[in-house]
């Protein structure tokens, strides 16, 4: 198993998290196949995975080893993955020169960060990773754990809500959409708007850095501008304090949404500073009875001025959810999500898959998230070097070999006279038809071509999401056969002789019935899909 090393093979050991409430578990028996075959060997402690529905047996099945208590645990563990920052009793626990990788926040645990150097332990902190740089975004467990709760703050704004998410037409009324506010498009606010759009609701999203519009629409929700202009970006993906000005009139803005939305999901943050207060006791009073707030700020002193973290609370007839679980209140899938960040990790970490871990403080990803190494306190990393500026472009083409250019894989506008050539052929053809055809084709020929430009028009000036209801109507208007069926049915003019056969007559009344109910029914039904989309 030493896979031509000299040194032993490690043991990556993984504790049952000690937490209050914490359900998560830092590996799962899929990863512990890989990391077995990277080298290493994996004990886990006995129970690790119970909260989160990973059972003893599914890692022994895997290839890991089961240690019956957390001394044991500890004690036999070269490498340990946690999720939790550990408390002064695991510290204890730890052998001296451990390397640990996990949440540890240094900046505000500067006596933990002392306890671990004292252990000589390598720590490896997953919230410090360069989350810029894009080959770490495979290690970024802050961005795994964020979608998981964006979209579980989503699951407990639905539980809490008293209606439907999405608009229905039942045979008992009409239900309007719930419409969801959600405050910061981070990557927390990002899944929300997402999976509220998913489930139906009405979504609008602010935040005050611009770039994040277009995310906002893409996931299918609206971005609500603030009536001020200031740029809200501050670097590396995150905001800054904006001005005073700009607050007030942010405050406007969220107090008019307050009064018309039914969920708030709250999720703004800038790192290192306390949340800001955007919702206050008096937006909370204006909005409607049975309203849910979800503050995904709570931990960080809360969004808003009435949550109370860690609880839900009611208050002006409106829930207020401060959970400051959420990853944990979906186990299994953030378990799984953040095992697959660590063993991305990992791989980094033992590029020669012989069992063995090498941190480079060389690499940039690696050299951000070692805040301890033997013992020696290496937080923060020194600032990442600005990327290399993109190579100049070329200088412009010259003519002579533009012209040969086109029909290489050029993904440009067609050129005007590629156009024109077209222009030509078809008209040509046009006259070659118009010339020769009978006088009877060209007559259908006509319609056909105007059928199949109008046709064309309206399908794709319509949104997709329109489209059936445009089947529907198109579908309506094509009862315009009924004419031919009023024709038959029609008595012959006075003189003319002959009634007309009785079963053309019968079958011309049952083809009027059947188109009306198409027609009619067609109208009504496009009528009540549109009704849907209307806000
Ligand atoms: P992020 O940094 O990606 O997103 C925060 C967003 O808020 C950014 O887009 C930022 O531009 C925006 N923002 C900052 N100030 C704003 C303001 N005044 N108005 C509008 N937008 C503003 O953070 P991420 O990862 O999405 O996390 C969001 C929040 O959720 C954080 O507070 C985080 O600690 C929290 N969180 C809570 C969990 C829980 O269990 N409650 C679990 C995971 C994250």
């Amino acid at each position: 198993m030493e896979a031509g090393s000299n040194k032993p093979v490690q043991c990556i050991g993984v504790p049952r998290e000690v937490f209050p409430g914490e359900k998560r578990v830092a590996t799962v028996p899929e990863v512990v196949e890989k990391l077995i075959k990277l080298g290493f060997r994996v004990l886990v402690e006995t129970g690790a995975g119970d909260a989160a529905n990973f059972g003893d047996d599914a890692y022994r099945a895997a290839g890991a080893d089961i240690a019956p208590d957390a001394a044991s645990l500890w004690a036999g563990s070269d490498i340990v993955f946690k999720v939790r920052a550990p408390n002064a009793e695991e510290i204890a626990r730890m052998r001296e020169g451990t390397a640990l990788i996990g949440f540890i926040w240094p900046a505000q645990n500067p006596e933990l960060m002392q306890q671990l150097s004292a252990k000589k332990a390598t720590v490896l902190a997953i919230d410090a990773l360069p989350r810029t740089l894009s080959r770490a975004q495979k290690m970024d467990a802050l961005t795994s754990t964020a979608g998981v709760s964006g979209y579980r703050a989503v699951i407990e704004a639905a539980n809490a809500f008293g209606r439907f998410f999405n608009g229905q037409i039942t045979a008992a009324g009409k239900v309007p959409p719930a419409k969801v506010f959600i405050a910061g498009a981070g990557v927390a606010g990002l899944a929300a708007i997402g999976t509220a759009a998913g489930l139906g609701a009405i979504v609008r999203a602010n935040d005050t850095r611009a770039e994040v519009a277009d995310q906002v629409v893409s996931l299918g929700g609206e971005f609500v501008k603030v009536d001020y202009e200031e740029e809200g970006s501050g670097g590396g993906g995150y905001a800054k304090v904006m001005s005073e000005g700009f607050q007030q009139a942010q405050r406007e803005m969220y107090a008019k949404q307050a009064r018309e939305v039914d969920i708030i999901i709250t999720t703004a943050l800038i790192p290192g500073k306390p949340a800001p207060r955007l919702i206050t006791a008096e937006m909370v009073r204006t909005m409607k009875p049975g309203s849910v707030i979800v503050d995904m700020a709570a931990e960080q002193g809360g969004n808003c001025e009435l949550t109370e973290p860690g609880q839900a609370v009611v208050k002006h007839g409106v829930t207020i959810i401060g959970y400051t679980d959420l990853a944990s209140r979906l186990s299994k899938q953030s378990s799984t999500l953040y095992a697959t960040n660590l063993l991305r990790l990992t791989e980094e970490l033992c590029k020669a898959k012989d069992g063995v871990i090498h941190v480079n403080m060389e690499d940039d990803a690696i050299r951000g998230l070692t805040v301890v190494k033997e013992g020696n306190i290496t937080w923060p990393a020194p600032p990442l070097k600005p990327a290399a500026p993109p190579p100049a472009k070329p200088a412009a083409m010259p003519i002579a070999e533009k012209k040969g250019g086109h029909g290489h894989g050029s993904s440009g506008p067609m050129p005007a006279k590629n156009l024109a050539i077209i222009f030509a052929v078809a008209a040509l053809a046009f006259w070659f038809v118009g010339a020769n055809a009978p006088v009877a084709f060209l007559g259908h020929f006509t319609v056909f071509v105007l059928a199949c430009f109008i046709g064309y028009m309206v399908v794709w000036n319509v949104t997709p999401a329109l489209h059936t209801p445009l089947m529907s109507v198109t579908n309506a208007i094509s009862s315009i056969i009924v004419i031919g069926a009023l024709v038959q049915i029609t008595p012959p003019e006075a003189g003319t002789g002959g009634r007309p056969d009785q079963l053309i007559l019968w079958l011309a009344f049952v083809g009027i019935v059947l188109t009306a109910i198409n027609m009619f029914g067609g109208f009504a039904v496009t009528r009540r899909m549109l009704d849907m989309f209307r806000k």
